[in-house]
């Protein structure tokens, strides 16, 4: 049985945004793993991601105690309600397509990037693109 998992894109976008633009967050249905390849930004330009824990009914409630806002004495964030990486041209970024993302105002000039979603060709027995 072959355990490889071939991706395959199954759309692709450019987002360019003006002076003051944002974008609200937001996950990528019908998708299984997304990603951004950055063309245009400055030194102010970021992505936010948005935890999936405890951020409704469905989500487990991940907390660290104290619950402080820096990393924890393991060095990891996952009490952090969101987490922001600042993102340069010529960097590319994946995650899970249901994690939510966005930034809040632009303060690059025509910000550009390349947005895409993929999915697998095969899942398992259950699924055959
Ligand atoms: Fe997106």
């Amino acid at each position: 049985m072959n355990q490889d998992t071939e991706l395959r894109i199954t759309n692709a976008w450019f987002n360019e945004c003006d002076l003051g633009g944002r974008q609200p967050m937001h996950n990528h249905s019908n998708s299984m793993l997304s990603g951004t390849f950055y063309l245009r930004t400055n030194d102010q330009s970021h992505l936010q991601f948005q935890s999936p824990y405890g951020m409704n009914d469905f989500g487990n409630l991940l907390l660290d105690e104290p619950n402080t806002k820096r990393p924890n004495r393991f060095g990891y964030g996952f009490q952090f309600k969101t987490i922001t990486y600042k993102v340069e041209a010529g960097i590319c970024l994946f995650w899970p397509s249901h994690i939510r993302h966005g930034y809040a105002e632009n303060f690059t000039p025509n910000r550009l990037s390349l947005s895409f979603n993929f999915l697998p060709i095969t899942f398992n027995n259950v699924y055959k693109a």
